[in-house]
């Protein structure tokens, strides 16, 4: 993909699977990319093979956020840091793990988003941010009580900046991906028992790569998609169509 020549996009969890992955199709395009993430070893060495800004902050800290994006010039923004939280019933869910999980996921997309888009707005040019929600918002999961709630706020999130932002000429959507086997997900859906029931349902009978998912990404980033805002893109091989 082309057309990104010129124009800076921030990707959160850059240090991540799908956010690095992002990073290295974004530089491929000509994107100028900030690549943010907490752990600075690993930004690092993205930076070095890519050419991408590593810049290092903690999306659950209002002040470090801040920090960190006034005065970027920014075009477009991905929201890919996330965190699992734990495999829990309702009926043994820790509310602890619940606070952290949407902390980082919900309240973590919100303040890049704000801080963010006041940038996009005084540059006066539009531009893109894209999510990085999950299947685990569209259909019940077993185990997902605090996961898919936090992705079903960045949903909510997603349209409400949608509409808010859409004045300025800011699209905002997300991408609701299927399992990819990073850290993240491997522990609980790399377990036969849990993976391949599931697999059996899915139509492509297969795990998402970090590729499949940065790919959307970059489309709804680019001008391809310019009269997109507001959805919330399944990229999980059919699985929620059922
Ligand atoms: N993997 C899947 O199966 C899957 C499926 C659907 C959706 N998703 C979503 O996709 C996104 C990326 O996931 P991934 O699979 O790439 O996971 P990952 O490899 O575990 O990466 C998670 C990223 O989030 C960053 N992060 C976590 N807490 C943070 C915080 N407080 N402040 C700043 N950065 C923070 C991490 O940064 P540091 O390591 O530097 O701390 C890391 O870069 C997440 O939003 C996830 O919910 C994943």
């Amino acid at each position: 993909m082309t057309g990104f020549e010129g124009k800076t996009v921030l990707v959160s969890g850059a240090s991540g699977g799908i956010g690095g992955a992002t990073v290295r199709q974004l530089t491929a395009a000509g994107a100028q990319v900030i690549a943010a993430g907490r752990n600075e070893a690993r930004l690092d060495e993205l930076a070095r093979a890519t050419g991408a800004r590593p810049l290092a902050f903690d999306v659950t800290d209002e002040a470090s956020v801040r920090g960190a994006i006034e005065g970027l010039d920014l075009h477009g923004v991905v929201n890919s840091a996330g965190w699992g939280g734990d495999i829990e019933t309702p009926q043994d869910a820790d509310a602890d793990v619940f606070d952290r999980v949407m902390a980082v996921n919900a309240r973590g997309v919100l303040l890049v988003t704000k801080y963010a888009s006041r940038e996009m707005v005084r540059l006066g040019r539009g531009g893109s941010i894209v999510n990085v929600s999950s299947q685990a918002s569209l259909v019940a999961l077993k185990g997902h009580i605090a996961y898919g709630s936090s992705k079903a706020a960045v949903d909510n999130i997603t349209r409400v900046c949608a509409l808010e932002l859409g004045q300025y000429g800011i699209r905002v959507n997300a991408v609701n991906p299927t399992v990819v086997m990073t850290p993240m997900s491997a522990w609980y859906w790399g377990r036969p028992e849990v993976g391949e029931p599931f697999l059996e349902q899915m139509p492509l009978h297969r795990w998402a790569t970090v590729e499949d998912v940065a790919a959307p990404i970059v489309f709804l980033l680019s001008d391809g998609a310019s009269m997109i805002s507001g959805v919330s893109l399944p990229v999980d091989g059919g699985y929620t169509c059922r």
